[in-house]
């Protein structure tokens, strides 16, 4: 087996992993109040590159971390992303129809159902999160790091940024600043979040892990810029070119597609060089951040 090989087989065990864990951790469908538990299923299951549980259990490789902390981690925090995208595709945000391949929650099901669903699906993750079978203190650092990269200082913040930027020219300063926020921000506490799950990182470890995550979360954000011009609907599985057409301030539209594509390629360079306290053994963290900059969806 040579290591594509060996990557591929990981990453497919992680995404098959992740669908058993997150339908676990869900509330079922069938018990009351059966639409909103069938919308947040809807929203979480069967669908996405699980690429924040793979930064969670990548980063838990390194520190020995505990298989079913990781997967708690890791389902939590695809439980925020999931109902991020909820919230992002409605009518009041980016109003998108098609998500994941198929109709967005609010177009499936109805605005206030796919409003609730966005809401339970936050609270389900501190739910799976705080029941870390851990030291109380640590669970609570992971509570906390989720919290933030998810609230008005992560996640929120870089959403209300966006919305308030449409047609607006931002900065290439005020544009970074949005995407670490609504994107950078998760995928940061994902890695964050893998490396609490096991011994604790030194500080050189920790700081070399920030500096990748941050590489990383950025780069992620500036290659969906650019898919949302260079690649098609059906591959993508979600509404191409809708940036341009809403007017959004994107890196494709302040730099031009070459310079972004050189960006994240620049960003994946220093992903790589932030790994290099840690040798072979980030192997896998290493990979993510190739995958994350050659995806095409
Ligand atoms: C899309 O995220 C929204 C952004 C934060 C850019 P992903 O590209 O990770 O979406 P899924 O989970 O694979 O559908
Ligand atoms: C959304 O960014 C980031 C989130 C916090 C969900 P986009 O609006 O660019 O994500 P897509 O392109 O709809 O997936
Ligand atoms: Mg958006
Ligand atoms: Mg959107
Ligand atoms: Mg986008």
């Amino acid at each position: 087996m040579n290591s594509t090989q060996n990557f591929d087989g990981w990453v497919k065990s992680v995404q098959v992993a992740m669908e058993d864990a997150l339908s676990a951790f869900l509330p079922q469908a069938d018990i009351a109040p059966e639409r909103l538990h069938q919308a947040m299923r809807y929203a979480t299951l069967d669908g996405g590159k699980r690429v924040r549980p793979l930064l969670v259990f990548a980063a838990g490789a390194l520190f020995d971390a505990n298989v079913l902390a990781l997967a708690r981690a890791a389902a939590a925090v695809e439980m925020i992303h999931a109902y991020s995208l909820v919230h992002d595709d409605m009518p009041c945000m980016d109003d998108d129809v098609l998500r994941r391949g198929k109709p967005t929650v609010h177009v499936q099901y109805d605005e206030a159902t796919a409003l609730l669903a966005g809401d339970a699906l936050q609270s389900q993750a501190f739910i799976v999160l705080s029941g870390q079978d851990n030291a109380p203190d640590r669970t609570l650092a992971m509570v906390r790091l989720l919290a933030d990269a998810s609230g008005a200082a992560g996640m929120c913040g870089g959403q209300a940024i966006d919305l308030a930027s449409v047609g607006i020219s931002l900065s290439l300063q005020q544009l970074e600043q949005m995407h670490r926020l609504k994107t950078g921000a998760l995928l940061r506490a994902s890695v964050m979040l893998g490396a609490l799950c096991g011994k604790f990182p030194s500080e050189t470890e920790e700081a070399a892990l920030d500096a990748y995550a941050d590489a990383v979360g950025l780069a992620f954000q500036v290659v969906d810029d650019i898919l949302d011009t260079t690649a098609d609907s059906s591959t993508l599985g979600k509404t191409a070119g809708k940036d341009a057409a809403d007017n959004k301030p994107t890196y494709v539209s302040i730099l031009g597609l070459e310079q972004s594509m050189a960006l994240a390629e620049q960003l994946r360079q220093n992903a790589h060089s932030a790994l290099a306290p840690f040798g072979d053994r980030a192997y896998f963290l290493r990979e993510l951040a190739d995958l994350v900059v050659r995806r095409e969806k």
